[in-house]
């Protein structure tokens, strides 16, 4: 009959292939027993969107046959790891991951891809928030279809939902007050940071924070003011093309931040009438600028009608045509942003592991 260790043994030989670590090291094997040869554990993925989720539960479940276990209770379940500067825990208590989506310019489909992307993690099963940082065009109720003026209970604003996604913009206010004003970087960030803690968030595995566009002063602020895990960077084969795209990977890349990627928009023509995909502004800009400065590379998306008809009325395509090429391409991405996360999560952890264990070293024998 198998012994704890066997077990213990053999599924530290799987190695989740994006934390490039085994299972048990990172801690995913929870609740083992073992019982007149029956094994029973949960294997606790980092997010319900990783992409090798599968892959892993099939590597386990091959480890528990090469030991000869027949009778195996595998529960599989995913906690999304924390991957902000802790010391900023008290701001957002429920709050694990926060994700800002910059570009270089307006235009380029940043708020496109942050409302379909916090809404193909929401189908994945996590938690997620979307909050419009976008002071001077708050495009995300009307991307959502959503009017809403926000209720006020115990002093928090409660984020209206759509399709599990919590969400708050300063369009909802602007409805009420009919005006938007210009304010400077400082100003704009201590209203994000308002829509931080006064908004009743609860428990989110990720919050998508949509910036201004371009890398003036109010974005570059909030990014650097407000405890997000890491930069998602939105460019388009132009931007590429017009240097743009490369000067606002500069920019971020300069911050104390972490970069999760670049994701290309508008990539190639879908042709509506046939599958092929017409690279209009040229291929792989993207990528290119994602190799020359060491970051990854996260997707691309394709111009498609549907994609902007979706915005329009209000009904984004990842929830009005889930099985279409176009909305498959974000939930492609936002998986990949996931796994991302989970990597920068998971090293913030090695390294306040390593910091905790360096004081226990040099602190004086008593
Ligand atoms: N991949 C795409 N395919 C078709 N239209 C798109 C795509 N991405 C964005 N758009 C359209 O381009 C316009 C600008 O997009 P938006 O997300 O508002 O950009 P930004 O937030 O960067 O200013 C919108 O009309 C939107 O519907
Ligand atoms: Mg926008």
């Amino acid at each position: 009959m198998v012994t704890v260790d066997q077990v213990i043994g053999s599924l530290k030989k799987v190695v989740d292939p994006e934390l490039h670590k085994d299972i048990v090291s990172m801690g995913m094997i929870k609740d083992l027993a073992i019982n007149e040869g029956k094994v029973a554990f949960t294997l606790e993925l980092t997010t319900p969107a990783c992409p090798f989720n599968s892959d892993i539960e099939r590597d386990v479940r091959n480890a528990m046959a090469g030991l000869g276990v027949k009778d195996l209770m595998l529960k599989v379940t995913a906690r999304v790891m924390e991957g902000r500067a802790l010391n900023l825990d008290e701001l957002l208590p429920g709050v694990k991951n926060i994700v800002a989506v910059a570009s270089g310019k307006g235009g380029v489909g940043k708020t496109t891809v942050s409302v379909n992307l916090a809404l193909a993690l929401a189908k994945t099963g996590a938690k997620v928030g979307l909050l419009d940082a976008d002071i001077y065009g708050p495009s995300v109720p009307l991307m959502l279809g959503l009017k809403a003026s926000p209720e006020v209970v115990n002093n928090k604003i409660q984020p209206p939902e759509v399709s599990g996604v919590k969400v708050i913009s300063m369009g909802f206010f602007y409805e009420q007050s009919q005006q938007a004003g210009i304010y400077r970087g400082p100003i704009v960030s201590g209203i994000v940071k308002q829509f931080l803690t006064d908004v009743n968030w609860g428990d989110l595995d990720y919050l998508i924070i949509d910036l201004p566009p371009g890398t003036g002063d109010a974005p570059l602020t909030i990014a650097q003011t407000i405890p997000i895990t890491g930069i998602l960077i939105v460019t388009t084969p132009q931007d590429v093309a017009m240097n743009v795209a490369v000067k606002a990977v500069g920019m971020f890349n300069k911050l104390n931040v972490p970069i999760i990627g670049v994701i290309e928009n508008m990539s190639y023509l879908a042709c509506p009438h046939c599958d092929e995909q017409i690279y209009l502004f040229g291929k792989g800009g993207g990528r290119k600028i994602s190799e020359d400065f060491k970051i990854p590379f996260i997707g691309e998306i394709p111009l498609h009608q549907g994609i902007s008809a979706g915005s329009d009325s209000g009904k984004p395509t990842v929830l009005s045509d889930p099985q279409s090429l176009h909305a498959i391409s974000f939930d492609k991405a936002a998986k990949t942003v996931a796994g991302r996360i989970s990597i920068i999560a998971a090293e913030l952890k090695a390294m306040e592991e390593a910091e905790k264990k360096q004081e226990q070293d040099t602190k004086p024998a008593a």
